[in-house]
């Protein structure tokens, strides 16, 4: 088999031209087809009919091994009996109430009892939303204005984080030891801009510096301890300690996004780094694949009811429905679970490394548990320390060719290199990731 983007795109479209035909349609009424920028999977997205533990079904009627999960939501896999049940059970009492119920409270104490640096928690519909949330209580706590975020950081659709996501190091990103914010959307004011502070990964030094010359007037590093949508870039544990040292002694508060990552592990992946942020943000696995979002921290960041000093609202936070599906889920996954989960991560990563390395193709497996990130480099042995290296390293090419070709062979990643393991798949359904990704690369690399 060789493989080039032109025909394999092409298959990609013969396969799911409902998909595409669909799409082109949606686009009458919906800009671009869909109101989740981030769906297109190259040519169009592929429309999906049905979900039933580790696979979908589109709408051809192909049987697809989901390693999307709705961008690492669904921890436990799709029409799962724990949530399904718990979200049928409670449906008949109504939806929403201009009232607080009971498992809102409940959810909320499994999270403070399972992260430590958790003491209070709030909830909203979102992870956007709760970001949002997050760095409105550190403005709060602090009196001071800016924000520090990192390039490659992902934090949902708020002005702030979105600056610098992907920033192209030949134009206008500044140089590597001091970045500049570059914007990702049209639409974000310049007095955004001047408010965010942008940080480079795994450079200590660098940060320290920056944080040290804005600490007057900044209120909050956000950063997630593992990168997501941005690219899965994994943090050295010097690099993450040395951050909180430094914002300690600065003032400024550490936002830990958790919003992905809190799927590495039981406690969260800060009790992995042996970390205490300030603020921790939650949401995807917390509701369970419904909406939900939250933000976490002690006590005495969240002066919101005694005090009325911090606005926090919208209609559905904290939602019935999300909330009881998130109370099932995180039940579900106790300690046993994220081990199961986790060993599945770890032999994707230990075994295609490997593979890689002895065949001296370039390719490798970045992250920790359950939420992976594949990458194709321009050179055999090459590894990322920081998205400026994926971006100037990165064989895009070949990307889309492994992305198009996995669901052309019935797998369906996330488009950048992102793959989220789930409770509902097996050792089959993992050595048959290893293999179609093995085929691939001896394909692209001629060794087959
Ligand atoms: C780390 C991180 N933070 C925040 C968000 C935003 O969450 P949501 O899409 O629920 O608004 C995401 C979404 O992918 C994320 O990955």
């Amino acid at each position: 088999m060789s493989l080039n983007l032109d025909t394999v795109v092409e298959r990609f479209c013969e396969k799911f031209e409902a998909s595409g035909n669909l799409s082109e349609k949606a686009g009458a009424y919906i800009p671009g087809g869909y109101s989740r920028s981030s769906l297109t999977f190259g040519p169009h997205a592929i429309f999906v009919e049905r979900g039933e533990g580790a696979y979908i079904q589109t709408i051809e009627g192909h049987q697809l091994l989901d390693l999307h999960n709705c961008f690492s939501c669904n921890i436990l896999g799709h029409n799962h009996p724990a949530v399904t049940e718990a979200i049928t059970e409670f449906a008949p009492n109504g939806f929403c109430f201009g009232n607080p119920m009971e498992h809102e409270h409940k959810l909320a104490k499994i999270l403070c009892e399972r992260i430590e640096s958790v003491e209070k928690v709030i909830f909203s519909c979102s992870g956007s939303e709760a970001c949002l949330s997050a760095i409105r209580i550190a403005r709060a706590n602090t009196g001071k204005n800016k924000i520090a975020k990192f390039e490659g950081g992902y934090h949902g659709l708020g002005d702030e984080f979105l600056l610098s996501l992907h920033p192209d190091p030949a134009l206008l990103a500044g140089p590597a030891d001091r970045p500049l914010p570059v914007a990702n959307s049209a639409g974000i004011p310049n007095y955004t801009a001047a408010n965010v502070i942008v940080l480079p990964q795994n450079d200590l030094e660098s940060c320290e510096r920056i944080l040290t010359e804005n600490a007057s007037d900044t209120a909050g590093v956000i950063m997630e301890l593992q990168t997501g949508a941005g690219g899965v870039i994994d943090f050295d544990p010097d690099f993450v300690h040395g951050l909180r040292d430094v914002t300690q002694k600065l003032g400024i508060l550490l936002i830990v996004d958790e919003v992905i990552t809190l799927r590495a592990a039981f406690n969260g992946m800060q009790s992995l780094f042996g970390i205490l942020p300030d603020l921790t943000v939650m949401g995807k696995i917390i509701g369970g694949g419904l909406p939900l979002g939250a933000v976490g921290g002690q006590e005495k960041y969240f002066r919101m009811h005694d005090e009325h000093l911090i606005y926090h609202s919208g209609t559905n936070h904290g939602h019935p429905l999300s909330t009881i599906a998130g109370i099932a889920c995180m039940e579900t996954m106790n300690k046993k679970a994220y081990k199961k989960l986790n060993d599945f991560g770890s032999r994707i990563k230990t075994e295609l490394n490997e593979w890689a390395d002895e065949k001296q193709y370039p390719f490798f497996v970045n992250g920790t548990g359950s939420h992976l990130g594949y990458e194709i480099t321009d050179e055999p042995n090459r590894k990322y320390k920081s998205c400026r290296d994926m971006m100037t390293f990165s064989n895009e090419d070949n990307m889309q060719i492994f992305a198009f070709e996995m669901a052309n062979q019935g797998i369906f990643p996330m488009y950048r290199g992102q793959i989220a393991l789930s409770m509902s798949m097996s050792k089959k359904d993992i050595d048959s990731f290893i293999n179609t990704s093995k085929e691939i690369l001896d394909a692209l690399y001629g060794n087959s």
